[in-house]
């Protein structure tokens, strides 16, 4: 019998748990199908090595004690979706480039670990007619069809800490700390952490805000005799009178006032709001580096023990997923360009605005 060759690739940014995943999908295949019956074709930076044919075959031993390891042992690339389908200046055809690649590489299956991008191209090539099954990784925790994506918890757990921290010498220096924290679209980890570190106020893209009431909200807790804040804001958060502007429209304005985020743009307008001294922190992508934490070893390694369990049914064309606290696969085509936002009106939210948290609306 013919050995079953399984490609894996990690694309988009990277995160906490990718390794715990890779680590997961080849020592239950070993398990599965006998050490000499598989053979793992690491494929390297995501997309791009299937492109250009950069691949090799692993040995059992290298998916040892990378279990605890950050980053990802395959290197990662971001390829965007929306190029894929596009001949560029180097002339390569994208999509035929990756079905050779895989056709040269006799692979059996594809699994793809990453984001929306990747889950956008996995579906396209499953459309293509190759085996794939995606995986689902992010520390925006964006991804639709599953609970919880892995990368996500890891990366809560930093930025609460980020807020432990900025605590101790905001109160110190009776100051506003403003903290800038990664999501782009979606602000589930600025919603976490922001209610896991005690944030008093949390901004997130799905809830544009209004300074005033930011402002206000501060202000109330200076004449309760607070002498210090904390403001939690997402990446992609915005104002209402940015959100109603299209995305492009926002960028454009936003480079000619040579921003790319609203952080800092609001942490003046609230130290001129409060008269409070004000500082902002941007921990950026030291939320995305370390070592996983148990809860995401534990999910990364149920959802590679999952993946190796659809390669034996040959059951393709889906992304694994947490559905309900159970595992499970939602269809790539299902999950494929949706994105998974913080519900204004969910449980979450509700908790903190009960506690008196302003989300500036
Ligand atoms: O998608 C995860 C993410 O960490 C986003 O929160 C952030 O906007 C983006 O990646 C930044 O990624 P990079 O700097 O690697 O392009």
């Amino acid at each position: 019998m013919a050995k079953k060759r399984i490609g894996i690739l990690t694309s988009g940014g990277d995160c906490p748990g990718l390794n715990a995943t890779i680590r997961g999908i080849a020592k239950a295949c070993y398990e599965k199908f006998g050490t000499d019956d598989v053979q793992i074709v690491g494929i390297q930076n995501g997309y791009y090595g299937l492109i250009n044919n950069i691949a090799r075959e692993m040995e059992p031993y290298e998916f040892s004690g990378i279990l605890t390891q950050g980053g990802t042992i395959l290197g990662t690339k971001r390829q965007p979706f929306k190029m894929m389908s596009v001949i560029e200046a180097d002339n390569v055809d994208k999509v035929k480039s990756m079905k050779k690649t895989y056709k040269d590489l006799k692979l059996d299956c594809l699994l793809t670990l990453g984001g929306n991008g990747t889950h956008k191209t996995a579906n396209l090539l499953s459309e293509e007619g190759l085996n794939v099954i995606g995986l689902p990784k992010t520390i925006d925790n964006d991804i639709f069809g599953t609970d919880v994506t892995f990368g996500f918890h890891t990366a809560v757990d930093i930025a609460t800490d980020v807020i432990d921290r900025l605590h101790t010498t905001a109160a110190s220096h009776s100051r506003i700390l403003v903290v800038e924290i990664m999501g782009n679209k979606a602000g589930w980890l600025t919603l976490y952490s922001g209610i896991a570190g005690g944030a008093d106020v949390i901004v997130i893209p799905e809830i544009p805000y209004e300074t005033e009431k930011i402002v206000s909200a501060l202000n109330k807790r200076t004449e309760a005799g607070k002498s210090f804040s904390i403001v939690a804001v997402a990446e992609g958060a915005y104002d209402v009178k940015e959100a109603e502007l299209k995305k492009k429209e926002r960028a454009k304005r936003r480079a000619e006032a040579g921003i790319t985020t609203i952080t800092s743009t609001l942490a003046a307008q609230i130290q001129k709001g409060t008269g409070v001294e004000t500082r902002v922190c941007t921990p950026g992508h030291m939320l995305r580096g370390g070592s996983p934490s148990a809860y995401d070893r534990l999910l990364a390694t149920k959802f590679g023990v999952r993946a190796a369990e659809l390669i034996a049914k040959e059951k393709y064309g889906y992304s694994v997923a947490l559905i309900n606290s159970q595992i499970g696969e939602n269809p790539l085509s299902d999950v494929a360009g949706k994105t998974k936002f913080v519900d204004p009106k969910c449980a979450d939210v509700i908790t903190a605005k009960r506690l008196g948290v302003s989300f500036g609306d």
